[in-house]
Order: C-alpha cells, then sequence, then structure tokens
C-alpha cells in the first residue's frame, strides 16, 4: 500500500495557502511602513490580541484626548501635554516627532521619526481620537500567524501519528520549528524595534515556506507514486543554483526595502535569477518536453521572472525616484506586488527543484527523494 492520506494532504495544502496569505499581508505591512503600528508583543496595546476589538483594528484608535490639545496641536509643534498624553503603556512618543496640520481645527498628523510610526489625530464631538497607521494589517498579520502556527501543529501531529515515514515526521517538526522561530523573529522585530531583526524576519519567511512546500509534495497522490524513469539529471544542479540565487535574491531585496541600500546588488542578482530561469526553460524545452508538469511549471517560472523584472523596475522608479509625488496606494501596490512576485518565484522554483530532484539519475535507479513519498505505511 502506498503512502497518501487525503486529509494530510489537505491540511498541509491549507498551512501552504495561508502561509501565503500571511506572507502577502507581511509585505504589505512592510510597504505601508506599518511594522510598529502596534509597539508591543505578544499583547497589542497592552491586551490580549485575540480580544483586540475589531473595530479598533479597521480604525486602529490608540488613545482619546481631551479636546483642549487642539490648541497645542493647531500651532503645529509638539508640546509637552500632547506627548505625555500619547505616552501610554509601551507607546512613547520621541521628543522628536513633527506635528503637522492636515484641516484647521480637525485633523492633524504626527510623525515619530525614531519609532517610524504615523499617528492621525482626528475631532470628534467634545474629544480628540488619536489613530495609529497601519494597525489593521500589523495586527492581522499577527493573527494569520498564529492561524499558520495552529495549522502547522495540525499537520505535524497528523503526520506523526499517520504517517511511518522517518524523513516526512522529521520535515513537519522541523516546519513547526520554524514557523516558531518566524513567529518569534516578528515579535523580536517590534520588542525591539529592529530593522535587523525585521530584515532576518523576512529573509527566514521562504525557510518556513519552503517546508510547507515541501509537505505538500511529499503528502500528494503524485509524490506517493514512482516517478517515470526518464533521466533529467542535466537540470538537477541548474534548478539548485536558481533556487538558492532567488532565496539570496529575497535577502538582498528585504535589505533594500528595509535600508535603500544595495540596489547594484539586487539589480546584478536580478540578471542572474532571470539568465538561469532562460535557462531552465531552455533546457526543459530541449529536453523534457515530454513531462508536461515541468513544461508548465518552467512556462510559469519564465512568465512570473519577467513580471517581476517589470514591477521590479517600477519599484524602483517609484521609490527612487517619484518617492511621495507618486500615488500611495500605486506605490504600495508596486512594491508590495513585487515583494509577494519574488517569494512566489522562490516557491515555483522550489517546487521545480524537489520534483527534478525526485526523478532517479542515469546511474541510480532512485533518489532519496523519490522514495520519501514511496515509503510503505506501517
Ligand atoms: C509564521 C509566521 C510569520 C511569517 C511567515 C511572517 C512573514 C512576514 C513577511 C514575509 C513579512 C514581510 C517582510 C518584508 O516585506 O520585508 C513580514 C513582516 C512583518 N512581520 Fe511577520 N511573519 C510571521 C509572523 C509574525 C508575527 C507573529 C509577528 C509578531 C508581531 C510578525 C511581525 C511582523 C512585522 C512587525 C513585520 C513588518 C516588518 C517591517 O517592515 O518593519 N510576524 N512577516
Ligand atoms: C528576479 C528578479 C527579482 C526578484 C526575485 C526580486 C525580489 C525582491 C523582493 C522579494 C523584494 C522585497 C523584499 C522584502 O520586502 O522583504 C524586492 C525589493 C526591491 N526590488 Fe527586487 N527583485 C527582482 C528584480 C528587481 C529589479 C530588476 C529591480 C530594479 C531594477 C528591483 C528593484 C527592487 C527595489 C527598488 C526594491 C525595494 C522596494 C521598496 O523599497 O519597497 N528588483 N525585490
Amino acid at each position: 500500500m502506498q503512502q497518501y492520506h487525503p486529509p494530510i494532504y489537505v491540511l498541509a495544502f491549507c498551512t501552504l495557502l495561508t502561509t501565503l496569505v500571511l506572507i502577502f499581508v507581511g509585505g504589505l505591512v512592510t510597504g505601508t511602513d506599518a511594522g510598529m503600528a502596534v509597539p508591543d508583543w505578544p499583547t497589542t496595546f497592552g491586551d490580549n490580541m485575540f480580544l483586540y476589538p475589531l473595530s479598533q483594528m479597521v480604525s486602529g484608535l490608540l488613545v482619546w484626548i481631551p479636546d483642549d490639545l487642539a490648541t497645542n496641536l493647531g500651532q503645529g509643534i509638539l508640546t509637552k501635554p500632547i506627548q505625555e498624553a500619547l505616552n501610554i503603556d509601551e507607546n512613547i512618543l520621541s521628543s522628536t516627532s513633527t506635528v503637522q496640520v492636515v484641516e484647521k481645527d480637525q485633523a492633524w498628523k504626527i510623525h515619530d521619526p525614531v519609532a517610524n510610526r504615523f499617528y492621525t489625530i482626528l475631532r470628534q464631538e467634545d474629544r480628540l481620537g488619536v489613530y495609529v497607521h497601519g494597525v489593521l494589517f500589523e495586527h492581522s498579520h499577527r493573527l494569520l500567524g498564529t492561524l499558520v502556527g495552529l495549522l502547522t501543529i495540525a499537520t505535524t501531529i497528523s503526520i506523526w501519528i499517520y504517517n511511518s515515514v522517518k524523513q516526512l515526521k522529521w520535515i513537519s517538526a522541523l516546519a513547526l520549528l520554524a514557523v516558531i522561530i518566524q513567529g518569534l523573529l516578528g515579535g523580536l522585530r517590534v520588542i525591539e524595534n529592529s530593522i535587523v531583526l525585521a530584515i532576518i524576519h523576512a529573509s527566514f519567511a521562504p525557510i518556513s515556506l519552503a517546508f510547507f512546500t515541501s509537505l505538500v509534495l511529499l503528502t500528494s497522490k503524485k509524490w506517493s507514486q514512482s516517478p517515470p524513469t526518464t533521466d533529467v539529471s542535466q537540470v538537477h544542479r541548474l534548478a539548485i543554483f536558481a533556487s538558492g540565487l532567488i532565496y539570496v535574491q529575497l535577502i538582498l531585496g528585504a535589505i533594500l526595502r528595509q535600508t535603500a541600500q544595495h540596489l547594484s546588488a539586487h539589480i546584478l542578482v536580478a540578471i542572474l535569477v532571470a539568465m538561469h530561469i532562460i535557462l531552465i526553460v531552455r533546457r526543459v524545452f530541449l529536453d523534457m518536453q515530454t513531462f508536461s508538469g515541468f513544461v508548465g511549471l518552467a512556462m510559469l517560472m519564465g512568465s512570473v521572472v519577467i513580471l517581476q523584472m517589470a514591477l521590479g523596475i517600477g519599484a524602483w522608479y517609484s521609490e527612487f525616484q517619484l518617492g511621495e509625488r507618486m500615488p500611495y496606494m500605486l506605490r504600495t501596490a508596486i512594491t508590495s506586488g513585487h515583494h509577494f512576485l519574488g517569494v512566489l518565484l522562490f516557491m515555483l522554483s522550489f517546487i521545480f527543484t524537489l520534483d527534478v530532484l525526485r526523478h532517479p539519475s542515469g546511474e541510480t535507479t532512485s533518489s532519496g527523494l523519490s522514495e520519501l513519498g514511496q515509503i510503505k505505511s506501517g
């Protein structure tokens, strides 16, 4: 009997899909500069994060302050009473913050350059509501992170109970470990208010994704059957190298996004990535045409890399040339789209790599990976 349990596969698949949504929302958190929108962790503004009201998540209300502070705000300067009014729990407003009048007597904006946070203050009846920018994305990202954690626990437990393949059990345990580390890195990034940790958190995300992708492939029906014996070893090294290059590119992208530095390295690696994907597409069309799966995947990678290069140029133009002059929504869409497509390209290349490695090479009859999905259940 072969190793295929549909419920485990579905669970692994749901975990992967939720992770992709989580990564997309993570990109929006960075894209909207909302990394420090919620200044504490694991609590949210001092409360249990699961009980944080949905209404406040949408509006991002931080606190109500007395109406008479409007006079201070109207002068466009940060006075002591305003600063004190905003110093609540973990939230400390730096004295270098600036105040901007958006609408006379009605709306003001405060920017704290130290924490890189924006506050919007709105007059509402006889009091002023202080709203923090980006709470919706940041808090949804945390909740989704928790959901991914729970789904991973369920997948791992199911695999340990119902699947006897030792390697698969260990991969599921490592996936769980990866998600715990990823969550901790996210939390520490907030507690420490650290850009370095934001980069590490972003760079570790594809590793978690790679584990979930492996679990989906290894628990799938296709992987429970023997792969065709055709030799595809000529593309093994190319596939591994392309995946490695894309991963390096994601790290360079994270550094670039957080620090606006090393653009030239990012462009150089982008060219290398594109070249390697072209080589893969060429190889697949020359030697592997009979495998419709590989052809489809290679074509998809080719299309994604073209779109990604175009979005990269768009991201460069919007962030490094136009800046504030480009509409905020468009800028966010381009940079977040570029982030997500980059991660997607990594996932596709990783799937391609695992799939070619599963096929036995010319000399051996069966590779380690091909055995993984097929070992009989006990
Ligand atoms: C499995 C769990 C998680 C995954 C896969 C994940 C993934 C990501 C990704 C891909 C980004 C975008 C990075 C970028 O664009 O540079 C991000 C951003 C972020 N994540 Fe997570 N995350 C997870 C859990 C968490 C948790 C539990 C927190 C807790 C607070 C968190 C806090 C953040 C913050 C603050 C950012 C914005 C970083 C910044 O730009 O300053 N994440 N996450
Ligand atoms: C294979 C091609 C490429 C891949 C896989 C890729 C991937 C990425 C990723 C994943 C990010 C965001 C990282 C994060 O937020 O954690 C990023 C950022 C960026 N990339 Fe690329 N990139 C590619 C090509 C390019 C090209 C050709 C350019 C420009 C000519 C470019 C310009 C940028 C810029 C300007 C940013 C920062 C955007 C911001 O500040 O929000 N990229 N890249």
